[in-house]
């Protein structure tokens, strides 16, 4: 039988020798192939500092951190996101506020989140989600009148561009994520992006247990607590080998996610996600919303059955058992209908059209099953 999995990890032939290279090097760990791929990073997003890290929920907890997050300190972040986001928070310290999400774009409601802003506000935390870049004009406009930092979740939105501007260009601090479902990929890993000089080195010293070296030694000093957040130089070499590529990936994803749209469109039961003027959305994940009387678990294994995987999408944290205390601004109600009702389509690079047309045929007809 056919079999059509959600996503297959685009890997270049030019990886290879790249990674050979630094294992004949001997030099595995951070270094210099890791330097470069994260200039090579800034360059892209048009920003001055880059650090990866061991994956991007690392990255948004030592962004956080390196922020210096106190007891009382809240933090607002959409209630439909991976618990990545929450976790980091808490890790860091800090106290979530959850706050609603945008039925066009599932990324954070931003009138909710303005109205959830208080003198207790240390930072938003906005998610670009599936590749949908966040309005971060608005989210800089709300800034004027309250002091806060923007810590970008753009864990799916390398890439993404919101008016000319990549994801991680003006938010505070940027972090992405580089895991397998992620247009970039290598394995496992993160990266933070800031204009910030001052957050860059607190972050670069957390990143080495806390300490920097003694000027003309090779000596550590240890001023404060800190972990390992370093990313090694042979997942680096990926990363550079895949970023060449990254737009041309990108551009064939878009045109793949239009072939979805336009054979999907009329089709009662489901509606495909949108694209928001003046934004440049990358369908990291291709993310449509179900009609409320479809059951979506039955169409995931009736798809299943027909050789085709596919997935709900991200979670609605104030439902989770976990996260019931966490403190809410306002109401939750688009994050769960769209928790309830979001189904991801397969789509990669070496997927051909007949894969889009026989996901299509076969979606089609599993919806009618259950209208
Ligand atoms: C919005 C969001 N933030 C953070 C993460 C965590 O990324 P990583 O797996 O690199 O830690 C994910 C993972 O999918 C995500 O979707």
């Amino acid at each position: 039988m056919r079999k059509i999995p959600l996503i297959k990890p685009f890997v270049n032939n030019s990886v290879f020798p790249a990674v050979k290279k630094v294992l004949d090097s001997g030099m595995l760990t951070d270094g210099l192939v890791t330097r470069e791929f994260e200039r090579k990073v800034c360059d892209y997003v048009g920003i001055q500092y880059g650090m990866a890290n061991p994956n991007c929920a690392l990255a948004l907890e030592l962004s956080l951190k390196a922020l210096k997050i106190k007891k009382d300190d809240e933090i607002i972040i959409p209630d439909y996101t991976h618990p990545a986001t929450i976790n980091a928070v808490i890790s860091a310290g800090g106290k979530p506020v959850l706050v609603d999400v945008d039925m066009d774009t599932y990324n954070i409601s931003l009138s909710a989140a303005d109205e959830a802003v208080s003198e207790k506000t240390k930072a938003i935390m906005p998610v670009s989600l599936f590749g949908q870049p966040v309005n971060i004009e608005k989210l800089i406009s709300m800034k004027k009148e309250h002091d806060f930092s923007i810590v970008e979740d753009a864990a799916c939105s390398l890439g993404a561009e919101y008016k000319g501007f990549r994801a991680g260009k003006l938010s505070d601090i940027t972090c992405f994520s580089f895991h397998p479902r992620k247009i970039l990929s290598t394995g496992e890993g993160g990266m933070l992006v800031t204009k910030s000089k001052e957050i860059f080195d607190i972050a670069k010293q957390m990143k080495m247990f806390g300490g920097r070296l003694i000027p003309g030694t090779k000596i550590f000093e240890y001023y404060e607590l800190g972990g390992n957040y370093k990313f090694p130089n042979i997942l680096a070499a990926m990363g550079i080998e895949q970023l060449a590529l990254l737009d041309n990936v990108i551009d064939d994803r878009i045109k793949k996610a239009h072939k979805y749209i336009d054979l999907l469109k009329e089709t009662e039961g489901i509606e495909c996600p949108k694209e928001i003027p003046d934004t440049k959305h990358t369908f990291q994940s291709f993310c449509c919303l179900l009609s409320k009387d479809i059951d979506r678990n039955k169409l995931i294994l009736n798809l299943k059955r027909d050789g085709i995987e596919s997935q709900i999408g991200s979670y609605c944290l104030s439902i989770q058992p976990v996260f019931k205390n966490i403190k809410r601004g306002g109401e939750l109600i688009n994050s769960k209908d769209i928790f309830n009702r979001a189904l991801v389509l397969p789509l990669y690079h070496s997927m051909t059209e007949n894969d889009q047309m026989y996901v299509v045929e076969k979606l089609k007809k599993e919806i009618k099953s259950l209208i």
